[in-house]
């Protein structure tokens, strides 16, 4: 049991989600390092903060620098990291404003949490696989990453000594080769629209 079971209750607040600036939601961006998750996730933050929705982007290697700064990344620390960055999205969500998450979240059982914390809440929560194969996260190689972890310099990294799962009920799939950020973003924008309509 955690270390304060029993002894803290819950004080819930007197301002109703129909009171507040906007509906909020989590749009949860999943895939390998180098799919293309912060690119389409920063895109989608200004379409909609351009179009007056508040929205907000929480981003692995972002949180990594403070909220995150004490997770590495053993199965447990991806939990933790997952877990934590879920309960923030999902006040960001209960504010108002949309939290557009960008995290590998590689486990399934990880992501399926979030969504079901977001489900008791009654929040949307909106699964998008960023499905960019690994030979082609791999030929990118934006921080040089992969090449490290083959010649083993990292270890546990993901798609290559590290589990990837791929959602089996994502609500968007994204192809991010047949598409630039800026266009995916819109596509992925149109989807809310209809999901959250
Ligand atoms: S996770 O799995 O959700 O906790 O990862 P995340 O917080 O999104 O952080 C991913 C970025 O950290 C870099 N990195 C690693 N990724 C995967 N496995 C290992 N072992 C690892 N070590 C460092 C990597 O560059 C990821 O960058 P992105 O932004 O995803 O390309």
């Amino acid at each position: 049991p955690a270390p304060t079971a029993g002894n803290v209750v819950w004080h819930a607040g007197d301002v109703r989600r129909e009171e507040r600036a906007g509906a909020g939601a989590t749009i949860w961006l999943t895939g390998l390092s180098g799919a293309g998750k912060s690119s389409i996730a920063v895109a989608l933050e200004q379409a909609m903060v351009r179009s007056g929705r508040p929205a907000y982007v929480l981003d692995g290697d972002n949180l990594r620098h403070g909220l995150n700064a004490d997770l590495g990344f053993s199965a447990a620390a991806r939990a933790e990291n997952v877990r934590r960055t879920g309960e923030v999205a999902r006040m960001f969500a209960d504010a108002g404003v949309v939290a557009i998450v960008a995290l590998i979240s590689p486990y399934r059982d990880d992501r399926d949490r979030v969504r079901a914390r977001h489900e008791a809440a009654g929040l949307p929560f909106v699964e998008v696989f960023v499905d960019t194969p690994l030979n082609v996260c791999e030929a990118r190689d934006p921080k040089g990453m992969y090449a490290k972890a083959r010649a083993g310099e990292i270890s546990g990294f993901t798609g290559v000594d590290d589990l990837y799962e791929p959602p089996l009920r994502a609500e968007v799939v994204l192809r991010p080769e047949s598409g630039d950020p800026v266009a995916l973003a819109a596509r992925l924008l149109d989807a809310l629209n209809e999901l959250t309509a």
